[in-house]
Order: structure tokens, then sequence, then C-alpha cells
């Protein structure tokens, strides 16, 4: 091969390898045991000579490792993610690295898992579970393990954009939940789709759906019963849901949270679960990913699952051949990519066009 592509993590399928290996490329593959690599570790894989990567959201993708990537000769860089929070691509463009991401193929995947905690906080499943395998299940009892019914329910979505718009379509279509939705773009297709299906429902005979954009975030925490939040994190988003905001909301409201951990203040959100035993909480992502905050654990109202909400395998080999496709582009100069210097090269019809 004459160009050098390393992968910092072994990743699902071997389309994404082989569309390297077809145009070229060495693929070199990380295959230290642990979990999460350093920088050092990453320079050392860069080495003298590395015209592309493909890295993961664990890893801190800032000066440093674009420098390193720059004297190896490298322009590419794809992040195996949607979200880049991880990475910074002013300091890519200063060493002019391009930088890739992969959305669209995880959006229905990732909007399923965010639909699954929803489900599981609002019929509590997670300790119905927990009950029936420590032997604690008696018989049928009227009030064991009672919940939310979401029908009629209001849905809150903050961040409308690709998952967030799938997440509420799915909990409208298959729950008859009300939309309530904050974002600073409009969602047309997310409003004519719950439009048309309220006229659907309403034309045999049963209650409509409503949805409102919401001119506040601060709306859509205090009328929404299920809040799943989809915003980027950003410096605009750190801490979004503070003590403040969660003491707005309903006391049995139901919080999801697929996007990122440092949205949520964590800290401020395991007391007010403490205080609120009614509130419901389903998190993928948490502010410092590989420890709960002190209490979290504990706590019967919340649901934690480790950062799964894109593990589909469909979904993952689909995010390994975007990142492949994404260094490719850009060290092959094809044209098909769009500006490589921008993220979210392609498949991005949703998104609002670049600040
Ligand atoms: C996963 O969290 C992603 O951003 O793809
Ligand atoms: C419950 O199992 C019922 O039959 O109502």
């Amino acid at each position: 091969g004459k160009y050098r592509v390393v992968s910092t993590k072994p990743m699902p399928g071997t389309r994404w390898i082989n569309l390297l290996i077809e145009q070229d490329c060495r693929v070199e593959i990380c295959t230290q045991k642990k979990t999460i690599l350093s920088v050092e570790d990453i320079i050392a894989l860069i080495g003298d000579k590395c015209d592309g990567v493909i890295g993961q959201l664990t890893e801190d993708w800032g000066e440093t490792l674009f420098a390193a990537l720059s004297r190896a000769g490298g322009t590419a860089f794809s992040n195996m993610a949607v979200g880049y929070n991880n990475v910074d691509v002013n300091a890519a463009n200063k060493y002019g690295v391009a930088v890739g991401n992969t959305p669209g193929v995880l959006t229905e995947t990732t909007a399923e898992l965010a639909a699954s905690l929803s489900l599981a906080a609002a019929r509590r499943i997670v300790e119905a579970d927990e009950f029936m395998r420590a032997g604690l299940y008696d018989g049928w009892l009227p009030h064991l393990f009672v919940g939310n019914l979401l029908k009629g329910q209001t849905v809150g979505v903050i961040g409308a954009g690709r998952i967030g718009s799938a997440y509420a379509r799915m909990m409208v279509e298959g729950f008859k939940m009300n939309l309530i939705y904050y974002d600073l773009y409009q969602a047309t297709r997310l409003e004519k789709f719950v439009t048309g299906y309220g006229q659907f429902l309403k034309a045999n005979g049963e209650q409509p759906v409503t949805w409102r954009r919401a001119a506040t975030m601060d709306e859509v925490l205090q009328e929404a019963d299920v809040i799943s939040l989809h915003p980027v994190l950003d410096k605009t988003t750190y801490h979004l849901i503070n003590k403040e905001r969660l003491a707005t909301m309903k006391k049995e409201a139901i919080l999801v949270n697929c996007s990122r951990g440092p949205v949520i203040d964590e800290v401020a959100l395991v007391e007010h679960l403490k205080q609120n035993p009614m509130f419901r909480v389903g998190l993928d992502v948490f502010e410092d990913e590989r420890y709960m905050k002190p209490g979290l654990a504990d706590m019967k109202n919340a649901i934690v699952v480790p950062h799964i909400a894109s593990a589909s395998k469909w979904t993952r080999e689909g995010m390994a051949t975007l990142a492949a496709l994404n260094v490719l582009g850009k060290i092959k100069g094809y044209p098909v990519w769009g500006d490589p210097n921008r993220v979210e090269p392609f498949l991005n019809e949703n998104a609002p066009p670049p600040a």
C-alpha cells in the first residue's frame, strides 16, 4: 500500500478495511489491550509516516495529535462517531488535517435506544427484573411496579436534529404522544409528520396528536412528561440540565440522555433523584464516562447503560465504513465527499449549514 492508515481500535465488519486496501492503503489497527488510548499511545501509533487516522470518541484529538499527524505527512482524520466534542477542529485545520464524522448511519439505532430507555423508565423494567431475579415475586398485586402510561402524554425533545427527530417520530407514532420540541432550527419534516399523523388519527375517530415548537428550552422541561436530550455538546450546552432546571420539571417526569454526559450536571441529578423518587432517568452517557457520580448507581429510579446508543451491528459497521471513506476521500482527493475541511461532509441533509 502506498498510504498508511491507522485505526486506533479494531472496528466491526470487514468492509471498511477492504475499501482502504482496495485503494492502495496499508491498514494498521492498534492491538493494545487498554480500552482508552492516551495521547502518547496515539503519537507512537502515528509514527513517522501516517496519511490518515480513524480515531474514537474516547480520545483527545487536540493540538498535540494533529501536530504529530501533520509531521507524519497525514492529512485526514475521522472520528468513528457522529459527535466530535473530543476533536479540536480548529487545531486540525491549523495543521491541514481534514476531519470527518459518521452521521446518518446511527440515527435510527440511537433513537431506538433513547426510546428503549424511555419505555424502560416508564414501566420500571430494570427494577422489576431485579425484583424477579432476587426471588421477591410472590404473586400478582394491583400495585406492583405501577409505572406511567405514555399514550396521551407529552414527549419533549431538546435538540431536534437527525436523532432527536427520529426519536420524536418513534414516540409520537408508536405511543401516540404529543410533541413539544426545542431547537434553534425548525424541524419542518418532523412537524409535517406529526401533523399528518394527527390527521390520520382524527380521521379514525381517535384523539389526534399535537406538536409545538417551544420558544425556550424551559417550556419543554416544564410541560413534557418524557424528555430526551439530543443537543451537541459545546460550551452552550454544558450543564444545560442543572439543579435549577431539574426543579422546574414535573415530579414524575422521565429524563433520557443519549447525547453527551456533560449536558447534565450529574451531581445535581443524583440529588434530584434522591429527593424525587417518582422522577426517573435513563442514561447512556456520563459526565466522566467511566465513573458514575457518587450515589447514582444506588438509585432505583435511574437506568444506566454504558454508552451503547449506536451499538447495533448494522450501525457500527456503517460507522466504520464511513470513517474509512472519510479518510480515503481526503487522501485520494475524491470530490464526492465535499469540502474535507468541514465536519459532516456528507449525509447531512438535515443539518444546518456550518457557521
Ligand atoms: C456516539 O456517541 C457518537 O457520537 O457517535
Ligand atoms: C393482569 O394481568 C390482568 O389480567 O389484568
